[in-house]
């Protein structure tokens, strides 16, 4: 595995994983990327804005905790610059990997923002006011696109949309026009980079290919990169289930484990990492 050992990005990014549709992998591609990116050497976080309280249980951490202990603590009024990151059950690799739990709090979130004053930049101004120093910030949001979303459109630097392999097409498109007007009405500047479409839970089947096809074809016409995808495999959902969700520490030989490859080498790109290329 080679590491990034000493060399520092020359950026932070903060990265959105979107998707107008529920239990497609947003958490698991979250939380993938930013293990993997750890791996690397370097310093990330991943912060879940889902009532679900996913990125917990994939981590094997608790997400029945008091707002302060979880992400709301950054939505709140007194907010002072305590991010309440945890380290997941299996520990830091290489660099760090903190992950910020989500959970039914979340819910008082999405009802008390309306009535906020700038309520799309309250989680910027947080990050502005209080800077982390994390390479990399992962925010994983719910399946439909709510007054948390314009937070995190509001502050995200890159934007990752994977892509069901039963969606109907114009779920596509419907999502790209409301991340174009979205950025525009709240006068985003620069707008977020759109790095591309990630087709998950990819079975291995003539069907599945020409949907890629069809996919990658919708995509390309927007001049959207599609990646290549990351596949099927029961064993995701056996990794998560027991707390362990990475495929590189449940099953690190698996196939699967290299389709988060070329991902991770645009993130690289993105915080603009010296020789990224030889990685
Ligand atoms: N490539 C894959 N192959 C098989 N199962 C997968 C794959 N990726 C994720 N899963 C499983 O699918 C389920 C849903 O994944 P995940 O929670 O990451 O989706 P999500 O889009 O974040 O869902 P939600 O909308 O509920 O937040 C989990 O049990 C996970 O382990
Ligand atoms: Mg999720």
């Amino acid at each position: 595995m080679p590491t990034l050992q000493g060399i520092k990005p020359e950026r932070q990014i903060i990265l959105w994983i979107v998707a107008n549709a529920g239990g497609i992998g947003k958490t698991t591609l979250g939380l993938h990327l930013g293990y993997r990116m750890a791996q690397l050497g370097l310093k990330v976080a991943m912060i879940d804005l889902d009532t679900n309280g996913s990125a917990a249980r994939f981590c094997g951490l608790d997400s029945n905790k008091s707002p302060e202990q979880t992400s709301a603590a950054l939505f709140d009024r007194n907010f002072g610059g305590q991010y309440p990151f945890q380290v997941p059950e299996w520990g830091h690799p290489n660099g760090s990997f903190e992950v910020c739990v989500g959970g039914d709090v979340m819910l008082s979130v999405s009802l008390d923002l309306p009535s906020r004053t700038g309520r799309e930049f309250v989680l910027k101004r947080a990050f502005k006011k209080y800077p982390l120093d994390h390479d990399i910030l992962i925010l994983d949001s719910p399946a439909s696109l709510d007054v948390l979303s314009y937070s995190a459109l509001a502050v995200a630097t890159h934007i990752l949309m994977p892509i069901p392999m039963s969606v109907k097409l114009t779920g596509i498109d419907s999502l790209l026009q409301w991340i174009r007007i979205e950025a525009e009405s709240l006068d985003l500047d620069p707008i977020p980079e759109l790095l591309g479409g990630i087709p998950m839970r990819v079975a291995n089947n003539a069907d599945q290919k020409a949907f890629y096809s069809e996919i990658s074809a919708v995509l390309e016409e927007q001049n959207i990169h599609c990646f290549s995808g990351i596949r099927y495999s029961s064993e995701f959902e056996n990794a998560s289930n027991r707390g362990r969700a990475p495929l590189f520490i449940h099953r690190p030989g698996h196939a699967a484990c290299k389709d988060f490859d070329p991902i991770v080498q645009a993130l690289c790109d993105a915080i603009q990492i010296p020789d990224a290329g030889k990685i």
